[in-house]
């Protein structure tokens, strides 16, 4: 019987995605060789690359104009990939906090010059995606973060950005449909919906204008990549191959208006679950819900241990929250059943009916 695994990341693959990985690497493309033991320059594998690169851009309609690279250093790199190329140092970048990891992308991004919060929901603790504030027309770019992992919030809508807009959404991407257009960045580690830790899309719109007179070493540097077709360097192989069969799954499910359709139910039952369970409370403010990251605490922390020993006598892992936030945090990203979430709820029931 298989886990329910609510993982907040790395967490769980469709599991015909690890089965043909699994296949992969005993005998890749009819190689007779494993995936992570033939050269990057095979024809095999530069195939898949190419095939994912046009899977990703099947699935969220990215335009021509854009670059799809599959980088590494995880979405952290990014926090300062992108002020290393987009922002001078005498010049301001908008960001705004929703949570630690919008913190952690403007700590970065002031090392390279400066950073204009435009909103911040630290104040609220972060339960809440700000939504008064105003982009200065003469910022480098808006740097955004579509979904706060560990605080349970998800921009349901992008503002209408005057300058450049960059968006991490390591933990949503893939779960509903995108109009790609808006941004002139997207960047996600793989390892929520995408595949395993290893490797990070990045979605980038060519014009980009790098900074002037900043020499950014070939590493850093997206141009290069996009040059070289995301294999300047010896890329995540691996990572790279289980996040395209995790994309095949996905398209053979109906895509991402199908998973939406599902992640959206899924969300549902838990939250109603939440609201109408006289031991539980949610955390988030009711707009700003995530549909992947659902947080809640319960009204008498001291059955904490309790509530965590039920849910693993169910099967039922990956469910306590953050070590920041406490509480708990069932990560419904696209891989899981809706069976694990009716699973969830049963305990949560059973649970109230013990001890409420
Ligand atoms: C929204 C978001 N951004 C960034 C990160 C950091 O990602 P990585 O560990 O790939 O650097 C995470 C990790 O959970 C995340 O959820």
């Amino acid at each position: 019987m298989p886990k329910h695994n609510f993982y907040a990341g790395p967490s769980i693959l469709p599991e015909a995605a690890i089965a043909a990985a699994v296949e992969g690497l005993k005998d890749f493309a009819g190689t007779g060789l494993p995936v992570v033991s033939i050269s990057h320059r095979s024809a095999e594998w530069v195939e898949v690359m190419e095939a994912a690169q046009a899977l990703v851009r099947r699935l969220l309609q990215v335009p021509d104009d854009y670059d799809v690279l599959f980088l590494q250093g995880g979405a952290r790199q990014q926090f300062a990939q992108i002020p290393y190329n987009f922002l001078p140092s005498d010049g301001t970048a908008a960001y705004l906090d929703t949570g630690t990891w919008a913190s952690k992308a403007i700590a970065e991004a002031r090392l390279f010059g400066d950073v204009h919060v435009v909103a911040s929901g630290k104040e609220a603790k972060y339960r809440a995606i700000p939504k008064d504030y105003v982009i200065p027309t003469d910022a480098a770019y808006f740097h955004c973060t579509s979904n706060n992992t560990i605080y349970g919030t998800q921009m349901q809508a992008f503002p209408d950005s005057p300058v450049p807009m960059v968006c991490d959404m390591s933990s949503d991407i893939f779960s509903r449909p995108l109009n790609v257009e808006k941004f002139a960045v997207i960047y996600a580690g793989a390892q929520k919906n995408m595949g395993p830790a290893g490797t990070t899309l990045v979605i980038i719109r060519r014009d980009m204008p790098p900074v002037k007179g900043r020499a950014i070493p070939e590493i850093w540097d997206y141009r290069k990549h996009a040059a070289k077709g995301s294999m300047l360097n010896t890329p995540p192989v691996f990572a790279i191959y289980l996040s395209y069969l995790t994309l095949q799954w996905l398209e053979a499910q109906g895509g991402v208006a199908e998973i939406q359709r599902r992640n959206a139910e899924k969300a549902a039952l838990l939250y109603e679950a939440i609201d109408s369970n006289p031991l539980f409370e949610g955390t988030a403010a009711p707009e700003d819900r995530s549909v992947m990251n659902i947080t809640f605490v319960l009204k008498r922390p001291e059955l904490e241990a309790e509530f965590l020993k039920m849910a693993a006598e169910a099967d039922i892992v990956g469910i306590k929250g953050h070590r920041s936030v406490g509480g708990f945090r069932a990560s419904c990203y696209n891989a899981l059943p809706k069976e694990s979430v009716e699973a969830l709820v049963a305990v949560m029931d059973a649970f109230a009916e013990k001890y409420a």
